[in-house]
This record gives structure tokens, sequence and C-alpha cells, in this order.
């Protein structure tokens, strides 16, 4: 901390100065979260920046603004609620929170199971694919839950419904579903997953349920593919969350869990305070936190409504599709992202002798775009992608202009003297390795690995 302060218009100016150095928000095409919105919502948003959502006493209006919220999540997603009941859920600050809250409250409610029936109630685990995001090994390690994991392999990048159920035993609080890959997009298969289970609980006496993590299609499913089944529709579906500040097209820091009814929300993790002036019950891991995300979701919900959201995403596919069919002709990519699911295009090279997805993504930084490579989860570790997040503000000009970046970037590579003499050489030069005859195999392997050393970790970190 400086010693002395300085003027205002000082300080403002060395901050604005230096945060010139970051990426342009809308140009980052490695993220799910909204990065435009209009205008009367950041109104709305710098109104509220002084409000802290948890005194529900003193700002009742915003308090009404999130239950009015839930309710219209829950009947998106088809919870059963009769006409004198209230829907049950709470905003968060993203997914990871959500998550985090479904999952205690599967852990909580399968150990009193398990201590009615006097069985031993301290080997949680919980059964995902190996695709999950980092917010579910955080669960799993912040809350002492084995996070059983279903491997994937080459062309099939989500987890399969029939291994998923063979890992289930009697000590699983929950098999988790994502709706739209973090890596690929796809939705995995949440009703053949509850037909599986169906029948392991029936044959077993168990009871294990299902959440579905919807942090981005749960905001593209019920506008796009309205007669798909994963949600509450389902009788093992008993939690989703979704990101209100993905496809819910609000700024970072809102989520939602919602849960199907109140018997799956155990009463003892819902805390009642008092002493700010009334009773309010939260159910949350923060205890303060703004009121401006509330307030955005409660806009766009009232704004744009259903039709409005149906637009958006329906646009969003469109320019999925351009960039698609832009990336197919160059001949290059294999596209792994599906036509039913985000709309995100993820795409392999077909040959990486000469060079990487890794090298395609520095190249790429230098026009301003920001696309993340990564490779796989095990069992499929060997496949390296890019992945291009298209939000509302990702118009079709530049979907267009980017493809030709891609294009001028594969010229220039391709006009390189092969670079992977130099890359293996070095990879030896570091392992301290003697240069043998390899296979191309061998040589593309290396050279993802190479390049994955710089990148290492990064798989985890997308969203
Ligand atoms: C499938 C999935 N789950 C959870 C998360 C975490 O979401 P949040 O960033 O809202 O915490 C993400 C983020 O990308 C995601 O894609």
């Amino acid at each position: 901390m400086p010693e002395e302060s300085m003027p205002k218009e000082a300080a403002y100016q060395v901050i604005n100065d230096e945060l010139m150095l970051d990426g342009n928000p809308r140009l980052n095409l490695a993220s799910f979260v909204t990065t435009w919105m209009e205008p009367e919502c950041d109104k709305l948003i710098m109104a509220a920046m002084n409000k802290n959502y948890v005194d529900m006493d003193e700002y009742p209006v915003t308090t009404e603004l999130q239950n009015r919220c839930v309710n219209m999540i829950a009947h998106l997603f088809h919870a059963p609620i009769g006409d004198d009941e209230i829907a049950i859920g709470v905003g968060t600050v993203g997914s990871s929170e959500a998550i985090m809250l479904a999952g205690l409250a599967f852990k909580r409610k399968w150990q009193h199971r398990q201590k009615s029936q006097g069985k031993p109630f301290d080997k949680p685990n919980i059964v995902t694919g190996a695709n999950v995001q980092v917010c579910w090994e955080k669960f799993a390690r912040y809350f002492e839950v084995e996070l059983k994991e279903v491997k994937l392999r080459e062309g099939c990048y989500v987890m399969d419904p029939e291994k998923a159920v063979e890992m289930v035993d009697e000590n699983t609080i929950c098999v988790a579903a994502i709706l739209g890959s973090t890596l690929t997009g796809e939705f995995e298969d949440v009703k053949r997953l509850n037909e599986l289970l169906m029948k392991k609980n029936k044959e077993t006496g168990w009871d294990t349920p299902i959440h579905v993590d919807a942090a981005s299609g749960g905001f593209i499913a019920p506008f796009l593919f309205p007669h798909l089944e994963w949600d509450f529709r389902l009788p093992l579906v008993k939690s989703i969350n979704v990101s209100g500040h993905k496809y819910g097209l609000v700024y970072a820091g809102v989520g939602w869990v919602i849960w199907k009814n109140k018997e799956h929300l155990p009463e003892e993790l819902v805390f009642h305070i008092n002493y700010l002036g009334s009773d309010q019950p939260t159910f949350t891991l923060n205890f303060s936190k703004g009121s401006s995300q509330i307030i955005a979701q409660y806009y766009q919900f009232i704004r744009l409504g259903f039709q409005g959201y149906k637009n958006i995403i329906e646009n969003c596919m469109e320019n999925a599709r351009v960039l698609r069919e832009g990336l197919e002709k160059t001949g290059r990519f294999d596209i792994l992202s599906k036509e039913v699911g985000v709309p995100l295009v993820a795409f392999a090279l077909k040959d990486s002798t000469n060079y990487t997805v890794f090298q395609i993504s520095e190249n790429l930084r230098r026009f301003g775009w920001i696309i993340p490579a990564y490779t796989m989860p095990p069992d499929a570790q060997h496949i390296a992608v890019l992945r291009i997040v298209i939000r509302e503000d990702f118009s079709r000009a530049l979907a267009e202009r980017l493809i030709s970046h891609v294009e001028e970037v594969l010229k220039e590579m391709d006009a390189l003297p092969t670079k992977t003499t130099h890359i293996t050489a070095t990879v030896d030069a570091v392992q301290g390795r003697k240069s043998a005859k390899k296979s191309e195999r061998e040589i593309e392997e290396e050279v993802t690995q190479y390049w994955k050393r710089f990148v290492d970790q990064k798989r985890t970190g997308v969203c």
C-alpha cells in the first residue's frame, strides 16, 4: 500500500492504463460467461452496486425478484409445483456454488438413509464423467466425497450412462450428468441414465438420484430442444444447477440451483438468521454478496421472455454453424462438437505432425482472439482440441473474420520449415535422450506433449 494518497483522477488513470493490457472480453472466445448486456440493464446494475443481497429485510424487493427468478427457472425445468406451492431453489455466485450446495444436500440425504439402516456412512462417492468441470473435483475434495469418473475414449467425450450405472454402489450419493459438456458442448443422455438407474435401484433397493449440471445447457435446451427430456420430467432428477451468467445472459456472478421439491433439500442445511431484523432462511456458502446480478437476471427474464431467449440462442447456433462450416472447409479439422448441444465449435487437427492446436491458439492471439487449446481428459488425453464458444455478442461478421484469420494462420504455419524436428529435438534435449527414428504417431504425440507442458492443468481451468 502506498504511504500517501493520490488524487482520484490519477488513481483512475493509473489503473485504467494498466487494465488496457488485459484481453478484450468480447474477443475472449474461451468463456461461456456473458460479456455484453443492454445499457438499460447496466444502469440497473450500477444503481444496485451498494446493496448487500443478504440484507433481505432491508431490501425485500430484491429478495422478491430472486424468488421470482427461482420460480421461473423451476417452471422452465418442469419442476412439479402445485398452484399453492413455491419453487425450491436459490441464487448463487455461479454454478460452482450451486453444485456445492446440491452435492451437500445429496450427501446429507444419503447419510440419513445409511444411518437409518444402521449402515456405514463415512465413505460417500459420486459418479460423473471424466469430462466434469473442475468445480466437481473441488466439491469432492472440499466435502470429502470420492469422485468416481467414467473414463472417456476417442470418439466419445461424454459420460457413457451404462458405464456410469455400473460404477454406482450403495455409497453413491448421486450420479451427476452434464447438459452441455464444458469440453465439447455435447449433452449427456440423461434420459437413458435415468432408465438404467431406475432399473438398478429397483434391483438393489437403493435410491440413487441424479443431479444435472446444466451450467450452460439449462438455458439452451428449454428454448431449442423442448422435447428433449433431461430435467425434472425424469423421476430420478432431483436437482439442477444452471449458470445465470452463461446463457442466462447476465454478467459474471450469478448461478442457480433448483430442487425438484422440498423433500430433497434437508431442512438442517437451511440456516435461519434473525439478527438483521427478521427470519431469513439461507442456504449459501457465502453470507454477503452483491444484488446487481439477481436484478440483472430478472431484467433479462422479463425483457426477453421465452421468445427473446429462443431468438438469441437460435442466432448463436446459426453463427456456430457458419463457423463450423468455415473450419470444415479448410479440410484440416475434425469437428468434435455436436449440432444438438451448446453453441460452440470444438475441433481437432486432422494431422498435427508439423504443428499443433496449441500453436494455432498462440498465433490467433496475435489477431486478438482468445481461443483455448487443451487435451481431453483420460482416456482420450491424446486428443488436443481448440474450442470456440459462441455468445450473444459474437456476430456473423466476427465469425467470418475469425475463419479468415484461421486460414491465414494455417497458411503461415504451412509455409514455415517443419517444426517437428526442432520440437522433438528440444523434447529430447530436455529429457536427455538421443533421437531415435520415430513413427509419425510418436512424433505427433511428442509434439502435443511438448506444447501441453506450457498449458498443463489448463483443461480443468476452462469455463
Ligand atoms: C458444465 C459446467 N459446470 C460447472 C461450471 C462452473 O460454472 P461457474 O463458472 O458458473 O461456477 C462450468 C463452467 O464452465 C461448466 O461448464
